[in-house]
């Protein structure tokens, strides 16, 4: 079958993925989210991580000793992460978390996605299913791109991933972010019956080499479900 674009965008940066946290603006929805999370999970946690790249979203939790499971529609970055982590604490499934999560209800101590709600068209839906599967009092959390409209990279609510950018991606490659306000979010997460623990804004990167990194502003949501 042929792949999406952005698996296969994802397959080609995997190598080089994880340069992102060096030089300038190193703060990434990665690190943002471990700081916040990690305190608030409990040993034995079982915990979902949506678009789960080459693992380092999942690490510090696997290394306080919660089992995760991790998703994503790249196979690169999936075969990056095995090699990474020991599978006895490490679950992986190629998925597409457009398509929705294929888990049952309340099953979930935890479920996160960073770095990654920016590629789904539909963040409400993703959201719902997230709350769907998560045990009641468990938490969600979650990073997501702001709409910024005085500021070039993020002044459309979408548009293709690299415009703006000094050197453009491909346009083979290029497939769209979405962007939105920390009211709308709000919103979603009271939709969908979530407690707002924390909701902050903060700088990170595009995921070039230094020193063409340019920064990105993104909102981060740790919330819990009622
Ligand atoms: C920027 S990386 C973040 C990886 C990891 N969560 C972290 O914080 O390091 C984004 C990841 O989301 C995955 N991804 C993007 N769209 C996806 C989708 N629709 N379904 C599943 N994974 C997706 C990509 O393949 C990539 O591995």
């Amino acid at each position: 079958m042929k792949k999406k674009i952005i698996e296969e965008y994802n397959d080609r940066i995997a190598l080089r993925y994880d340069l992102a946290e060096k030089g300038k603006f190193k703060e990434t929805p990665t690190g943002k989210i471990i700081e916040k999370l990690l305190p608030l999970v409990k040993k034995e946690d079982l915990i979902l991580d949506l678009g789960c790249g080459t693992g380092k979203s999942a690490k510090p939790f696997i290394r306080k000793g919660c089992k995760v499971i991790g998703v994503d529609i790249s196979s690169k970055m999936l075969k990056i992460a095995k090699k990474k982590l020991k599978k006895k604490f490490w679950k992986l499934y190629k998925c597409d978390i457009e398509k929705g999560l294929n888990f049952k209800d309340n099953y979930f101590d935890v479920v996160l996605a960073s770095w990654v709600l920016e590629f789904v068209k539909n963040i409400e839906k993703t959201v719902k299913e997230m709350a769907r599967i998560t045990k009641r009092n468990s938490y969600i959390a979650f990073t997501y791109e702001l709409w910024k409209k005085d500021y070039k990279i993020q002044s459309k609510k979408e548009s293709s991933l690299g415009k703006g950018l000094l050197k453009p991606i491909p346009k083979l490659l290029s497939f769209k972010v979405y962007r939105h306000t920390p009211k709308e979010i709000e919103k979603i997460l009271i939709k969908n019956n979530l407690k707002k623990i924390s909701h902050e804004k903060f700088i990170s990167c595009s995921y070039s080499k230094p020193p063409e990194k340019i920064p990105v502003f993104y909102g981060m949501i740790i919330s819990q479900k009622r």
